[in-house]
């Protein structure tokens, strides 16, 4: 019985942890300097990003293109610079920013 206790726990743990690998991921990118979940900053939330996207079957590679070379005139006169650290991190968080 506490060995299958323990295995649901550790399978609710695994459910539970893309969305917060790739909140992490946004943190240690520093993302959050410019962008919120849900609130607009010098950045548009990551829920209007999703919310502009939904249902472009092309939307995963424009994020990952507009972290690595940055946007602009997207969604008004602020550019976003380009994020080359975060490179390796890029298709993750555009999945992540798709889902909310
Ligand atoms: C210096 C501030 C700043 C930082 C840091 C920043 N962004 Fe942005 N981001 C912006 C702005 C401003 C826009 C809107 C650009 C536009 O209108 O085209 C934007 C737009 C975006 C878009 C929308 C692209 C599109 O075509 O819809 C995505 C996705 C995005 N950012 C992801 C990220 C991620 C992930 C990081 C961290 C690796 C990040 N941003 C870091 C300011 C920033």
């Amino acid at each position: 019985m506490k060995a299958l206790t323990a295995a649901l726990t550790a399978a609710a743990i695994l459910c539970a942890g893309p969305a917060f690998a790739s909140e992490a991921l946004a943190k240690k990118n520093l993302c959050v300097s410019c962008h919120a979940v849900d609130k607009k900053m010098m950045g548009p939330s990551f829920k209007e990003i999703a919310a502009k996207h939904k249902g472009d079957k092309g939307a995963e590679a424009k994020l990952i293109n507009a972290i690595n070379k940055g946007s602009k005139g997207v969604y008004g006169q602020i550019p976003m610079p380009p994020q080359p650290k975060a490179a390796a991190d890029a298709a993750a968080l555009s999945k992540w920013i798709l889902s909310l």
